[in-house]
């Protein structure tokens, strides 16, 4: 693998700012300083120092996005902007889609992966993994309906999981789920004859959307973020 892409797929730099490292000779591999970006490494067995700190290659990204309106949970689509188009092309690692769905229109906390089994195990209603959203509905929400939406309702062909609800006004609040159905919360709403007005994904496993990332912006996730997606 090259230099330069061993650095930025371990979320170290990007890769023009990779490259600029190298050419200034801040990169050793073996003990040897090393100025080419595309230098190939063995990043299984090299040792990389990049401004004197190891560079542990590491199989797996993980990225906090903050999803704007108007974008598909997608890697690729023909007519729509997908949440890969936020992540620029030097920053994409090869295998990246997004762990979960997020409507259109549903804004927050959507995380961008490579690996698929750690995926596959949060997303698994087995593994009861909590995703909080805020959400604000057209008509205030009864006693009666809070109590019906939390035990679970018919949305069609299924009928949904126990749910937390939390109320921070007469139409606004908080609903904890460990599943996701197509427009789960959108047809929950619906089966109480109220509507979904907004939606922004606020938690997932326990990683809050990082308050500093406006609409748009990602970053890595940290060591113990990523520990969710580690098979217990
Ligand atoms: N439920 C929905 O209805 N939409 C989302 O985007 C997420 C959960």
């Amino acid at each position: 693998m090259r230099l330069d892409k061993l650095i930025v797929e371990c979320g170290i730099a990007s890769r023009s700012e990779a490259g600029r490292l190298i050419r200034s000779g801040k990169a050793t591999v073996n003990g040897l300083t090393v100025k080419k970006p595309d230098f190939k490494v063995d990043e299984n067995n090299d040792e990389i120092f990049l401004l004197g700190k190891k560079v542990c290659y590491k199989k797996f990204t993980y990225i906090m996005l903050n999803k704007p309106e108007g974008y598909v949970s997608a890697t690729e689509d023909p007519n729509e902007k997908t949440v890969l188009d936020l992540v620029s092309l030097e920053d994409r690692r090869k295998g990246l889609f997004p762990c979960g769905r997020l409507d259109k229109n549903t804004l927050g906390l959507v995380i961008l992966t490579n690996d698929g089994d750690g995926a596959h195990y949060v997303l698994s209603p087995k593994h009861h993994v909590e995703k909080v959203y805020k959400f604000e509905c057209a008509s205030p929400l009864s006693q009666n309906d809070i109590a019906a939406l939390e035990c679970g309702v018919d949305i069609g062909e299924y009928t949904t999981k126990p749910c937390k609800i939390s109320m921070d006004g007469d139409c606004v609040g908080k609903i904890t789920l460990t599943e996701g159905k197509y427009h789960q919360i959108k047809r929950m709403l619906e089966a109480v004859d109220n509507k979904i007005t907004y939606l922004e994904r606020i938690s997932f496993g326990g990683i809050a959307l990082d308050p500093s990332l406006s609409r748009g912006e990602w970053r890595y996730l940290t060591a113990e973020e990523e520990r969710i997606f580690i098979k217990k």
